[in-house]
């Protein structure tokens, strides 16, 4: 049977969450769906070796002197032809332009290393140490056109911990991004909920 969802990865780079999603494809975690398309603006992601790995279509599209608005635009044509139907980012450093958006309304995901809105931008993790926290974690929300800012979906916590660095304190985010984000993603793909404000409800 075809599979109804039809998922637009994009990356910049290692690409772990991209592999942590496929395998939630193939567990069952995430039902009904497909990676159509891996796009990365970065030639030399590793992330989109893996994805060739899995025989899943994947594409660098970089900026070659182009606007971000152009640059995008080849992104849209991309995973339009795909049958898209939701784009994920995962480790995507790199801001949307407002026609990007609007061409995937409510289907853009993204997952960053905080609990937002502590800590947006790069160097989460850092920032979450500079600061002192003893909690961070990570947040999987709807894009919109300001930095780490739309619609939260959901959040994940785990401990600061005495003595952690950046490296510690990232592998155990990441490990709590692999569980988070293809649960996320199920919710969102199941449907049954509507945005109010800045939440996310049931209908
Ligand atoms: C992940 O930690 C992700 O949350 C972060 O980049 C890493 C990508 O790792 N994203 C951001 O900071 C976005 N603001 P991966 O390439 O191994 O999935």
């Amino acid at each position: 049977m075809i599979p109804r969802h039809r998922l637009g990865v994009l990356i910049s780079g290692r690409g772990s969450n991209l592999l942590a999603l496929a395998e939630a494809i193939d567990t069952g975690v995430i039902p009904d769906a497909v990676i159509s398309l891996v796009l990365s603006n970065k030639e030399d992601a590793p992330g989109l070796a893996h994805a060739r790995a899995l025989e899943i279509p994947a594409l660098a599209i970089t900026a070659r002197g182009r606007s971000r608005a152009e640059q995008d635009r080849e992104f849209i044509q991309r995973l339009q032809e795909s049958g898209v139907t939701l784009v994920c980012l995962a480790g995507y450093m790199r801001l949307l332009s407002p026609e990007f958006i609007h061409a995937f309304p409510q289907a853009i995901l993204n997952i960053h290393p905080s609990l937002l809105p502590a800590f947006p931008g790069l160097d989460a993790q850092a920032q979450a140490l500079r600061y002192g926290v003893r909690t961070s974690g990570c947040t999987v929300h709807f894009v919109d056109e300001q930095l780490d800012h739309g619609v939260i979906v959901a959040q994940g916590a785990v401990p600061v911990l005495p003595g952690d660095d950046e490296a510690s304190l990232s592998a155990r985010i990441l490990a709590q991004e692999h569980r988070l984000y293809p649960q996320a993603i199920a919710e969102v793909l199941a449907g049954g909920w509507r945005i109010e404000g800045r939440r996310l409800v049931s209908r």
